[in-house]
């Protein structure tokens, strides 16, 4: 984020601390029950927001050097994400052209990819580069037979993908403004510490509905991260589909003693991003947090959250440091978000309620559900944000 941003956000949630306050939005937002377990909604999300749109698939330091290889399997779409020996990004669906086997797994080093049926052979470009018994395939051209290409951009250390073949497209438009913000991160020159991967019983947008809010710290984190961040306030700020919600640390009035020009923002605030749909950027100062959202069906989830650090965890001091910087995090979704969302979860099929409700506390919460209506051509249910 941009130092002059940074303080101006700085002085505005310290201007909520004060006045023990948050952003408002100017209505209450009753949100359907049904968006949460119609299998017709979630149909059009697997198209609209899954098939035809850019999504952030991983972080550029997932591929960490020339010839570096990631199977990308969080959606039921197999795909390759593939960096060459000249730093290119490229992304495949992971599927053999002879028959279909998949043709990598995992990630590592490659140069290429031998198909392990019947060893087609593919290089890290994606060319078929040759075949046993060629002539056998007279008239089935190598050359219209690579691996088939996604739309890749890699920017601002991610990885942007459009899981369907087509034209490239456009990020920073997607991106709706954060781009600057994102730029200044750096996050090119992070390094990937863990990724950690995870299924729940709930649908994907409560999954995401977990991070954009602080109004549950005091209760369910009271013992995590309420000791940690104010809670109940937060500075929201949309940037079309996409969101910023910045948390202050329980530090930050103590910058009030130190010279705005030397404040070291990374310290005493916190901001979740959502790249619309389904990415959480969780930017904890020194270090994110990438989490990849990706529904299953309409009452399950998967997970995958990426540590991203400054420099690389090289001493057992440094690794021992993110692994109890992991273990936080994990405790705090596992143990206390996630068993909540999978009881809400089933609630949602108890006929309780036709709605859940959004208060003017929740803005970020509003703003995503009205957005994820609006990406569908669902009707708007109320209300207009108003911060
Ligand atoms: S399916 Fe890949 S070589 Fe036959
Ligand atoms: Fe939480």
């Amino acid at each position: 984020m941009l130092q002059n941003e940074r303080i101006a956000q700085a002085k505005r949630l310290m201007g909520y601390i004060e006045a023990g306050t948050t952003s408002h939005a100017q209505d209450v937002y009753r949100n359907p029950v049904d968006d949460y377990i119609s299998p017709k909604q979630a149909d059009a999300e697997r198209q609209s927001l899954f098939q035809d749109r850019p999504l952030v698939l991983a972080a550029s330091a997932q591929l960490p050097g020339p010839n570096t290889f990631l199977a990308h399997d969080l959606f039921d779409l197999p795909i390759l994400l593939t960096r060459d020996g000249e730093g290119v990004v490229r992304a495949f669906l992971n599927v053999c052209r002879h028959r279909g086997a998949r043709v990598a797994e995992g990630c590592g080093e490659a140069r290429g990819f031998v198909c392990p049926y019947h060893a087609w052979v593919y290089g890290i470009d994606g060319k078929l580069a040759r075949r046993p018994d060629d002539a056998a395939f007279d008239g089935v051209d190598k050359a219209t037979h690579g691996l088939t290409k996604l739309p890749a951009i890699e920017r601002y250390g991610l990885i942007f993908v459009r899981p369907t073949p087509g034209p490239a497209f456009d990020v920073d438009a997607a991106l709706g403004g954060l781009a600057p913000e994102l730029a200044a991160f750096d996050l090119a020159g992070f390094t990937h510490f863990k990724s950690y991967d995870s299924e729940w019983r709930l649908n994907w947008k409560l999954g995401i509905d977990t991070f954009l809010e602080s109004y549950h710290f005091s209760v369910l984190h009271n013992q995590t991260i309420h000791p940690i961040f104010h809670p109940n306030l937060g500075a929201f700020d949309a940037y079309g589909e996409n969101l910023r919600l910045m948390f202050a640390r329980r530090t930050l009035p103590e910058l009030k003693t130190t010279p705005e020009a030397e404040w070291n923002l990374p310290r005493h605030v916190a901001a979740v991003y959502i790249l619309f749909p389904n990415t959480v950027l969780v930017w904890q100062g020194e270090h994110v947090e990438l989490w990849h959202v990706f529904p299953k069906g309409t009452d399950a989830v998967q997970f995958r959250v990426t540590l991203l650090i400054p420099r690389p965890a090289d001493t057992p001091e440094s690794e021992a440091h993110w692994d109890r910087n992991l273990a936080l995090l994990l405790k705090t979704v596992e143990e206390e978000d996630f068993p909540v969302g999978e009881g809400i979860q089933q609630s949602f099929r108890s006929g309780a309620q036709s709605h859940i409700v959004f208060g003017r506390n929740e803005p970020a919460l509003q703003h995503f559900h009205r957005m994820i209506r609006a990406a569908l051509a669902l009707p708007p249910v109320d209300g207009e944000i108003s911060v």
